[in-house]
């Protein structure tokens, strides 16, 4: 009540209290649970950083095998999720599959949706949907491109799993390139959690109504796909990729991005939070150089964006904006690299950022905190007497 200061896109509103992630976007800084994602990306494994960020410490040695243990024995999906794959257009964008099969989990764990869980009821909820959203999506892949679905196999680790129901064939023998995994192991460290970013605050703000784990992911997921957000990194890629089918001259889109009659914008460029660098474009950037290097790949669109770059970093428009590369700058090269298509990588990035959605819905409910409802300035007309239709 009384007086309301509008802050839009919230640029200087905090929602909430956190002790999950600290960023310093001047520093360039970025800790989950108080640990360097450098130390982090170089050292731990996808699930012992979901551990971290869901439940707050490093897990022991039991610990880690206990929870990924859990995970595994719960890849499996109901057999009518296969069914419901079969209403959806093929060329589905695999972003509204996800969206909707994770929204439908609620349908299949219908006490999912009950405000009054106990403990043991959310970590359930936890384990199904850390093990299911990997299924899920390897599945939206496989059903896009008319080949058959790949069941989970419990003798792989999580990322090795995924890659297998990935890529393989029922028909031939897969071999699992341990470089690709420990890629894919650090690129989703990277995306695991990053505050109160767009999707984060929606999983907050749905479930800040009561509103199920599943359903308030789903809404995150929705929120991820966005172009702005998430959706940068197809953006990204199909950036370099018209680049490079106009011949490569960087100088032209630096030209383009600059112009304010034109509503192109660099992708993979510039952040809300970031004004001095991107902690995770720089370990991306290495990692793009190494995964290319180790697998003797040789892809054009990494000059094109090693030269954008070059050109931005040094151009007066950029500098003055503070805008540098983001995640999603050279994330795109690296997903391309091991084989994965560009209408998959927002996918990829729901899937390292699912921890960091549980770890705040979890927090947020932990916190008791009130329902989110912001409030307006009001604009319209005042009051005015209803006109019948013939007198309009
Ligand atoms: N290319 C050209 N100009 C830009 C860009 C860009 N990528 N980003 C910002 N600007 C300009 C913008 O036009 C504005 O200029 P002016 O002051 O002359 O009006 C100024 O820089 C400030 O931009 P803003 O839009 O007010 O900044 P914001 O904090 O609201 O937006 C952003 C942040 C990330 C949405 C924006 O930088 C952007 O659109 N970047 C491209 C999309 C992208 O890469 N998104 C991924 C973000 S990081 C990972 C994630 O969240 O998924």
């Amino acid at each position: 009540t009384g007086y309301i200061t509008i802050d839009s896109g919230y640029k200087n509103t905090g929602a909430t209290k956190s002790a999950i992630t600290f960023l310093d976007g001047e520093e360039g800084i970025l800790r989950y649970r108080g640990y360097p994602i450098e130390q982090l990306a170089e050292q731990s494994s996808f699930l012992e950083v979901a551990y971290l960020l869901i439940y707050g410490t490093l897990p022991t040695q039991a610990e880690l095998d206990n929870f990924s243990h859990q995970i595994t024995k719960h890849t499996l999906v109901h057999e009518d999720v296969r069914k419901i794959f079969d209403g959806f257009p093929s060329a589905a964008h695999p972003m509204a599959i996800l969206s909707s099969l994770i929204c439908s989990l609620t349908a299949f764990y219908p006490e999912s949706v009950s405000p009054d869980l106990s403990k043991e009821e959310i970590d359930l909820n936890v384990i199904r949907l850390m093990a299911k959203i990997s299924t899920i999506a390897a599945w939206t892949y496989k059903n896009n491109m008319g080949h058959p679905l790949n069941y989970p196999r419990n003798d792989l680790d999580y990322c090795s799993n995924f890659l297998y129901m990935m890529f393989s064939f029922p028909t031939e023998k897969y071999e699992i390139d341990p470089r690709i995994v420990s890629a894919l192991n650090k690129l989703l460290i990277l995306h695991a959690d990053h505050e109160q970013n767009c999707s984060t605050s929606t999983v907050r703000l749905v479930g800040s109504a009561n509103a199920s784990l599943y359903g308030s992911v789903s809404a995150g997921i929705n929120a991820l796909w966005g172009p702005l957000h998430g959706g940068a990194n197809q953006e990204v890629l199909e950036m370099l990729q018209a680049i490079q089918k106009d011949g490569g001259d960087t100088s032209k889109f630096i030209a383009k991005a600059k112009d304010k009659n034109d509503p192109f914008r660099l992708m993979g460029f510039g952040h809300r939070v970031y004004k001095n660098f991107d902690p995770r474009a720089k370990i991306i950037k290495k990692a793009a150089d190494d995964v290319l290097s180790a697998l003797g790949i040789n892809d054009p669109l990494l000059k094109i964006a090693q030269e954008l770059e070059q050109a931005a970093l040094t151009d007066e428009y950029f500098i003055e904006r503070k805008l540098y590369p983001n995640v999603d700058f050279y994330s795109g090269i690296i997903y391309r690299a091991i084989g994965i298509p560009t209408e998959m990588f927002t996918v990829m990035f729901a899937l390292g950022r699912l921890p960091g959605w549980i770890a705040q819905w979890k927090e947020m409910r932990e916190n008791k905190e009130p329902i989110g409802r912001p409030r307006q300035v009001y604009t319209g007309e005042l009051e005015r007497d209803y006109v019948g239709i013939e007198q309009r």
